[in-house]
């Protein structure tokens, strides 16, 4: 008989979870030094007691920035990123978040998919914009999205 797989839970990030997610982003390369500072704005999916995604926002009045999004590498393509990102949109809007941007050098369509649009750099409001992943930690060539969380339907 075939195994179901062990089932995934999502819950609020805490100190212990600091190690493994920063263990998952190094692994696909994303920035890692200075998630920790925003943990209180992070989830993480969790497998038979060992994390196997995360996703948070840095907040900046009624706007954030999602960031961090990671799913491991052997559970991708399975559905675990957009529910992580469903989760996360839940929160933000719930703590009153109205707009959500991001930025992205290998993700695009997948966040396309999920209501967010290119946003040029210069219109970006300047906490956004004054944040470290802004700043330093992503390339210049990484494309701005933004998502309006106050739509009632979004795609
Ligand atoms: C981006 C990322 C979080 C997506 O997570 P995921 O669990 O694979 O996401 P999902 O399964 O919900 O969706 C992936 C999409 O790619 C498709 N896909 C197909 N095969 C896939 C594969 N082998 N790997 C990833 N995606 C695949 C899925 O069908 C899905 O398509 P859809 O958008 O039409 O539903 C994951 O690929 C990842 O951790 N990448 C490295 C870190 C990264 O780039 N993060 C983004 C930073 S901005």
């Amino acid at each position: 008989m075939k195994r179901l797989a062990p089932a995934i839970e999502f819950s609020a990030a805490a100190q212990k979870d600091v190690r493994p997610i920063t263990a998952l982003l190094r692994e696909a390369s994303l920035p890692h030094g200075d998630f920790a500072d925003h943990l209180e704005h992070f989830l993480v999916a969790s497998q038979e007691g060992k994390v196997v995604g995360a996703i948070g926002f840095e907040r900046h009045g009624a706007d954030a920035l999602l960031r961090s999004l990671v799913v491991s590498p052997g559970l991708r393509g399975g559905g675990l990123g957009g529910r992580l990102v469903e989760q996360l949109t839940a929160a933000a809007r719930a703590q009153g978040v109205k707009r959500f941007y991001l930025l992205t050098t290998t993700a695009e369509a997948f966040f396309a998919k999920r209501g967010f649009r290119p946003s040029a750099r210069p219109t970006v409001p300047a906490g956004i914009a004054a944040t470290k992943e802004f700043n330093s930690l992503c390339p210049v060539s990484a494309v701005c999205m933004s998502r309006n969380l106050e739509a009632a339907r979004q795609p």
